[in-house]
C-alpha cells in the first residue's frame, strides 16, 4: 500500500530498492569476461554492452523530464541505449562490435547518469511527496516502481542471455551445483467450476503495470491440471517417442520454425553419444530429470498434444493457483502471506531450477504445487489486453506493441524472478519460438 504510509518512508524505501535492484544488474555484467562484454550470445538481441547502457539510459530517459527536471547530458547515448530488440520475424542485426561506443565511455556515461540521478532524487523524494501526483497524473512513486521493476526484469533477461554466453568467456559466481534426485509422482488435480480474477483494480494501490488493468473475472467449468510442472524425465518420454519427428503434435507455424532451424530437442539439453546433458548457468552436467523441463512454447504445446492434454489458459492458471475450495481468492497460492524462500524458488536465491516436486509450503489451496519460481509457466493465452486496458502514457510501447497476436501469456516466475513481481497481477509473455526464457509449463484436460 503506497499511500497508507509517510512519503518519506515511501520515497527512502523506493530508494532501497532501486540500490538493491542496481546491485542485482551491477553483479550480472561483473560475471562477463572484460573482453566478452562485446560478444552477443543471442543472436537476436543486442550485444552486452547495449545492456550496460540501456538500463542507466532508461531511468535517465524516464525520469528526467517527469520527475528530477534536469538537462539532457548525453543526448547521443540516451537514444542509442534507448530501446532493446523483440526477435520477432526472423531478422538478425547485423552491427559489429567497432559500431558501440568504447567500454570506458559506457562507463563514463553510466556512472555520470547515475550520480546525477541519485543527487537530484534524494532531492525530490525528501522535498515532496512521494505519493502526490507530478508530471500530470503519476505519482513519482509509479515512475520509481517502473524503474526498479524494469531493471529487475532485465536482471531476468539478462541472465537468459548470459546463460548463453559460453562457460569460458564468463566467470563462476556459484558453486558446483550438488544434483539431487527428487521423482515426482506425476497427477493431476481435480479443480472445480468457479469464478478467477484476472488482473488488478485500479481501487488498489499497489503498483502494477499497464497490461494488468483493469481487473476482470472469468468463469470456468471444472477442469485437471498437472500438480507439478513436466519434468525433463516425462519430456524425453515424449522425444524418445519421436515427437520432435511428428507433425501431428505440432501445429502449422511451430512446425515450420522447428524444420526451419531444425530444432530436435530443448535448448538447454546436448547430447554426447546416449546420454543427455543439461547446460545450467555455469556448467554442462547430467539431464537432471526431476527438473521442469524449460521450452518454447511451441514445444510445450506439442508435448501436450502428445499427452492428449493442452496448456492453460491464463484464467485456468489463476484459478488452480489462487482459487479455492470456498470459492475465495488469495493474493498467492499459499496464502496471504508475502513471499519467502521456503514458498518457492525465486528471488534469485539460485541460478537454476530445482526439482519440481516443489515444497509443501508453496501449494495453493487446491494442492498444485511449485506456482511461484522455478520457471515460468506458458499459457494457452495471447498476450492481449484486459478491458478497460490504458497504456502508460510515458511508455506507450510497453505492453502495446506485444498485443499483436504473435505473444503468449506466462505465468509463476523463476529461479531469477524478484519477489515484487510474483504479485498475482503480474504477466510476462513472450513468442512462441523464443527457446531461451527459463520457462516450463503443466498441462490441463477437461
Ligand atoms: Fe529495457
Amino acid at each position: 500500500m503506497l499511500v497508507a504510509r509517510s512519503s518519506a518512508a515511501v520515497g527512502s524505501e523506493l530508494l532501497e530498492r532501486l540500490a538493491a535492484a542496481r546491485i542485482r544488474t551491477d553483479e550480472l555484467f561483473d560475471l562477463v569476461r572484460s573482453d566478452a562484454l562485446y560478444d552477443r550470445p543471442i543472436p537476436e538481441r543486442h550485444r552486452i554492452i547495449f545492456y550496460l547502457g540501456h538500463l542507466e539510459a532508461f531511468d535517465w530517459n524516464l525520469l528526467r523530464e517527469r520527475l528530477v527536471h534536469g538537462k539532457a547530458l548525453h543526448p547521443e547515448l540516451d537514444q542509442l541505449f534507448a530501446f532493446g530488440i523483440d526477435p520477432v520475424g526472423g531478422g538478425l542485426p547485423a552491427d559489429q562490435p567497432a559500431d558501440w561506443p568504447s567500454l570506458k565511455e559506457v562507463r563514463h556515461y553510466t556512472g555520470h547518469i547515475r550520480q546525477t540521478l541519485d543527487a537530484a532524487l534524494e532531492g525530490v523524494l525528501d522535498s515532496a511527496s512521494a505519493s502526490m501526483p507530478r508530471s500530470g497524473e503519476f505519482p513519482a512513486s509509479v515512475l520509481l516502481n517502473v524503474a526498479i521493476e524494469h531493471r529487475l526484469m532485465h536482471a531476468e533477461t539478462l541472465t537468459y542471455m548470459l546463460h548463453r554466453l559460453p562457460l569460458e568467456r564468463k566467470l563462476r559466481k556459484a558453486p558446483r551445483l550438488e544434483l539431487v534426485a527428487q521423482p515426482v509422482e506425476a497427477r493431476m488435480i481435480e479443480i472445480p467450476a468457479g469464478s478467477a480474477t484476472l488482473g488488478l483494480s485500479r481501487n488498489n494501490l499497489t503498483f502494477g503495470w499497464d497490461n494488468e488493468y483493469e481487473q476482470c473475472a472469468v468463469a470456468l467449468p471444472a477442469f485437471l491440471i498437472d500438480q507439478h510442472k513436466v519434468t525433463n524425465r516425462q519430456y524425453l518420454q515424449f522425444m524418445v517417442a519421436g515427437g520432435y519427428e511428428d507433425q501431428i503434435f505440432w501445429s502449422e507455424a511451430d512446425w515450420a520454425w522447428k524444420t526451419q532451424h531444425n530444432i530436435t530437442h530443448p535448448a538447454f539439453w546436448s547430447q554426447s553419444g546416449d546420454q543427455w546433458f543439461y547446460l545450467t548457468m555455469f556448467d554442462l552436467v547430467p539431464l537432471p530429470l526431476d527438473w521442469p523441463a524449460y521450452v518454447s512454447h511451441a514445444e510445450a504445446s506439442a508435448y501436450a498434444r502428445w499427452a492428449g492434454k493442452s496448456l492453460p489458459s491464463e484464467a485456468h492458471w489463476h484459478r488452480a493457483a489462487y482459487g479455492s475450495p470456498e470459492d475465495s481468492e488469495r493474493p498467492y497460492p499459499w496464502g496471504s502471506e508475502a513471499p519467502s524462500l521456503r514458498h518457492g524458488n525465486f528471488d534469485f536465491q539460485r541460478w537454476d531450477p530445482a526439482p519440481a516436486v516443489g515444497g509443501p509450503e508453496g501449494r495453493s489451496a487446491f494442492g498444485v504445487a511449485d506456482l511461484l519460481g522455478n520457471g515460468w509457466e506458458w499459457t494457452s493465452s495471447l498476450f492481449e489486453p484486459f478491458p478497460g486496458f490504458e497504456p502508460f502514457p510515458f511508455y506507450p510501447g510497453y505492453s502495446a506493441n506485444f498485443f499483436d497476436g504473435k505473444h503468449y501469456v506466462l505465468k509463476g516466475g523463476s529461479a531469477r524472478t524478484a519477489t515484487c513481481m510474483l504479485r498475482r497481477s503480474f504477466r510476462n509473455w513472450f513468442q512462441p519460438h523464443y527457446q531461451h526464457v527459463y520457462s516450463g509449463f503443466r498441462c490441463v484436460s477437461r
